[in-house]
């Protein structure tokens, strides 16, 4: 058996597994169910829910997996109109129920968390009703994140905090806030890591951010890295008997931690599909254009999407994870420390990057927007380029790779022309790539090649390597592509405000996940792009237009453009910093009981 056919049996076996488990759309939504916060597959405290099915529909259903993935029944209409009046429907249900009084909110705290909120919650509540703040119910990843910690004797926590800051000063600093004073720094990185521009930059940016609620902070101090790559690999088993230990309100005994299992699957749940189907890291190595899958799929629940338990194959095409091969092996301790960004098998804590706040440089009507062709520039960034390393399978290679290839077909869903709204999709036409790549996309690196000198020339006979794009040209393009990088995307926001329909791939979840709306406010893409095409040309139709969804797409775009004003403000990011600090100064506290609310019961 050579080893695309054994990658083929395993993405075949794996969906297979998947299949038992799943849900289809018109089954009725239960209403003691609470609505799951985007991923988390530890979750003890929620379920996936499936988006309320208004009208029933008409032709065959498509399936909703409890892994974020629709599956396209080829007899169903086309996917996307399902996944868009789905989003619709998830959307208005949750501003539809948003507290508008603090006693609603402390309630719907109490309900979802199953505690009362912390100290602090009235001023904080009160910054959200002063400034706007929309959907303030909505932060449950500041929930799951901080979860596993409520499960550690809080000296114990400290003394993990005390020797984390020791054994890797060379690599995070420590802030915080003591005596009552201002928030600063409390302990630089040191070493010559300590002398790095960008880090530092980043460090005091970020102090700056908690400035606007500092006097409303109790005392905290807190151990962050400002590089753009999370550091701390959970231990499922670890992380579990915590959040177990949380939910009973006791302690776990750090004598008595179930033993470790080195890797990135040591982060996964047992029964998952990636413990139980382990991808094959010797098969990292993808030198042949990824298989395209028998079944089609859309995602449809962007957080679950980005979870490598639940899609082993991320961890074979994604730079974060190729770096490190089978991965490393997990820290013995739940250690409290933010990280620029996270994973879903990460423990590092999520605050706002202080990064990626750009305007557009000019506000271009959809109409005057005159590119359809889907555009991306970058470098070759996610993994580092030279010998040894598994680069050609990340993911801004591929997506390069697959934009590019002149040679064989490609299956795609045929976007439906006016009228055959209610036909099967189908199961999808061959494709020309010859035909398709050079009139649809406009996906290039750009500048020259990063890396070791004879990876770099290795790309520049694999790639043409463009001219830089200026931001005004970018801007006048109707569709355009959000990749990782090195870490998190920090294009997202400037791209939305452009008036474009964003497509975004990102293994990462961020501040906002719960409070943006795939399907509305941009296009969730999948790691591995089986669906970019598809989705792409639901909108733009074929190399003619034809089957075109205008109208849908400039709705997306300006949606989008009105998200970033209406939920990615200073004053968004603020609400989430103020609530996140509030919550780990308690959890930190020697006293959490004293550092909670007690305000109106
Ligand atoms: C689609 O319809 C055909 C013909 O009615 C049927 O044989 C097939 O099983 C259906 N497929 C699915 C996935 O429902
Ligand atoms: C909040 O909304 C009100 C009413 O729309 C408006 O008058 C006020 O200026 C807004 N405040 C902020 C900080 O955006
Ligand atoms: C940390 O570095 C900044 C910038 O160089 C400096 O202003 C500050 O005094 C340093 N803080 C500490 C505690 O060393
Ligand atoms: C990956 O495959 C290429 C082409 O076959 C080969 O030259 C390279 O050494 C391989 N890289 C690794 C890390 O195995």
């Amino acid at each position: 058996m050579n080893r695309r056919t054994k990658f083929l049996l395993l993405a075949l076996s794996i969906t297979l597994l998947l299949r038992y488990g799943y849900w289809v759309l018109p089954k009725p939504y239960s209403k003691t169910k609470i609505p799951r916060p985007p991923g988390y597959a530890t979750s003890t405290l929620n379920s996936p829910s499936p988006p309320k099915a208004k009208e029933p529909v008409q032709r065959a259903a498509h399936v909703f997996r409890s892994d974020g993935l629709l599956e396209v029944n080829p007899n169903g209409s086309h996917p996307i109109f399902t996944l868009i009046k789905a989003a619709e429907a998830e959307w208005t249900s949750k501003l539809h129920r948003a507290s508008r009084t603090i006693d609603q909110a402390v309630e719907e705290y109490t309900r979802r968390y199953k505690r009362l909120p912390p100290k602090g919650f009235d001023d904080w509540w009160d910054y959200v009703i002063e400034n706007n703040v929309t959907l303030p119910d909505e932060y449950d990843s500041i929930f799951h994140s901080l979860e596993p910690f409520w499960g550690v004797h809080p000296n114990d926590l400290q003394q993990t905090m005390a020797a984390w800051e020791v054994d890797k000063a060379i690599y995070v600093a420590t802030i915080g806030k003591e005596k009552g004073g201002p928030i600063h720094v409390i302990r630089n990185i040191s070493g010559p890591n300590g002398e790095d521009k960008n880090l530092k930059r980043t460090l005091l940016r970020f102090v700056d951010s908690l400035k606007p609620f500092e006097d409303k902070l109790p005392d905290f101090r807190a151990v962050i890295s400002p590089w753009d790559n999370p550091g701390i690999l959970k231990d499922y088993e670890l992380t579990d008997v915590a959040i177990e230990a949380a939910a009973g309100k006791t302690y776990i005994d750090l004598k008595k931690l179930p033993p470790p299992k080195p890797g990135w699957l040591s982060a996964c749940k047992p029964s998952s599909p990636a413990r139980q189907n382990p991808p094959s890291f010797q098969a990292a190595n993808i030198t042949d254009l990824a298989p395209q899958p028998k079944i089609k799929t859309f995602i449809r629940d962007h957080h679950l999407a980005m979870d490598p338990c639940l899609h082993p194959s991320h961890l074979v095409q994604v730079g974060q994870y190729l770096s490190g091969n089978e991965g490393p092996w997990p820290e013995r301790d739940l250690i409290p420390s933010f990280s620029m960004c996270s994973t879903p098998i990460h423990l590092d804590i999520l605050p706002v990057p202080p990064v990626g706040i750009e305007e557009p440089h000019h506000l271009h009507q959809w109409e005057e927007k005159v590119d359809e062709r889907l555009l991306w520039r970058g470098r070759n960034t996610g993994i580092w380029f030279g010998g040894g390393m598994h680069w050609r399978s990340s993911q801004r290679v591929r997506l390069v790779r697959t934009a590019t290839e002149l040679s064989g077909t490609i299956k795609v869903l045929r976007p439906p022309r006016e009228g055959e709204e209610d036909v099967g999709v189908g199961v999808g036409e061959e494709w020309s790539r010859m035909v398709v790549n050079p009139a649809i996309m406009d996906i290039h690196f750009s500048d020259q090649p990063l890396g070791e000198d004879e990876t770099r020339e290795l790309l520049k006979e694999m790639f043409t390597f463009v001219e830089h794009m200026s931001v005004e040209d970018s801007e006048l393009y109707k569709y355009v592509m959000d990749v990782d990088g090195n870490g998190w995307s920090s294009r997202f926001r400037r791209l939305l405000a452009t008036n474009s329909v964003v497509f975004k791939s990102t293994t990462y979840p961020e501040w906002f996940t719960e409070r943006v709306q795939p399907w509305m406010h941009y296009v969730p893409i999948s790691i591995d792009y089986s669906d970019l095409y598809d989705a792409f040309v639901f909108f733009r139709g074929d190399i003619n237009r034809e089957g075109n969804h205008d109208e849908l797409a400039r709705k997306i775009a300006a949606a989008g453009r009105s998200w970033t004003e209406k939920f990615w403000r200073d004053e968004d990011i603020s609400a989430y910093l103020f609530r996140l600090f509030l919550e780990y100064a308690r959890v930190m506290s020697l006293d959490r009981d004293a550092m909670t609310y007690k305000g109106t019961f």
